[in-house]
């Protein structure tokens, strides 16, 4: 990477940025650039995870999906890697990815501010992992604040991904051996 310039994939094309500034956040680039407000900003200090997204990364020969603060994590970090918003989830016919069919089924979302955040580290668990118990699950989304549901439906959405196709639009990225 040279220093004002990075190169990362997004919605199936590369994206290079040119000329960045090293300190603007990812959260605000997503959102003022690419014009793609379903990450929220909630605290801007990485306490929240309204601003999740998740980062592909090759690691091993498999692409491993890590959910991040946007809020708190600056342009450099997207270098290499496979940038992935809640917009991009939906399926290219138009229907919900599994994990926001979940959290609707089960009436994980009341405000639904902090909603886009928990379905993206959701997202990133149901992609690293092909079972999910309650230790993952909690794990996953211990980042993630909600003050309206009190979290019991959000983890009960995500005990039934348990039974849940995992082919998704993202399947076809995986290497043949994963
Ligand atoms: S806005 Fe709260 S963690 Fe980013
Ligand atoms: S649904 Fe309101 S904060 Fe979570």
């Amino acid at each position: 990477m040279s220093s004002n310039k990075i190169k990362f994939v997004w919605e199936n094309k590369i994206f290079t940025i040119k000329n960045l500034d090293p300190n603007e956040t990812i959260l605000n680039y997503v959102r003022l650039n690419l014009k793609k407000t379903g990450t929220k900003e909630g605290c801007a200090e990485g306490g929240c995870g309204a601003c999740t997204i998740v980062l592909g990364e090759i690691e091993n020969n498999k692409i491993i999906y890590k959910a991040i603060n946007s809020c708190i994590s600056f342009l450099p970090s997207l270098e290499g890697k496979q940038l992935i918003l809640v917009e991009d989830l939906i399926a290219d016919n138009g229907s919900l990815h599994v994990v926001q069919d979940a959290m609707i089924k089960h009436h994980g979302s009341q405000c639904g501010f902090c909603t886009p955040g928990f379905v993206m580290s959701l997202f990133a668990m149901y992609k690293n992992f092909n079972s999910y118990n309650k230790e993952k699950i909690q794990d996953s989304i211990s980042g993630n604040l909600c003050r309206c549901t009190g979290y019991r439906p959000i983890i009960d959405a995500a005990k039934s991904l348990n039974s849940s196709s995992k082919i998704d639009k993202f399947y076809k990225n995986r290497k043949k051996n994963y």
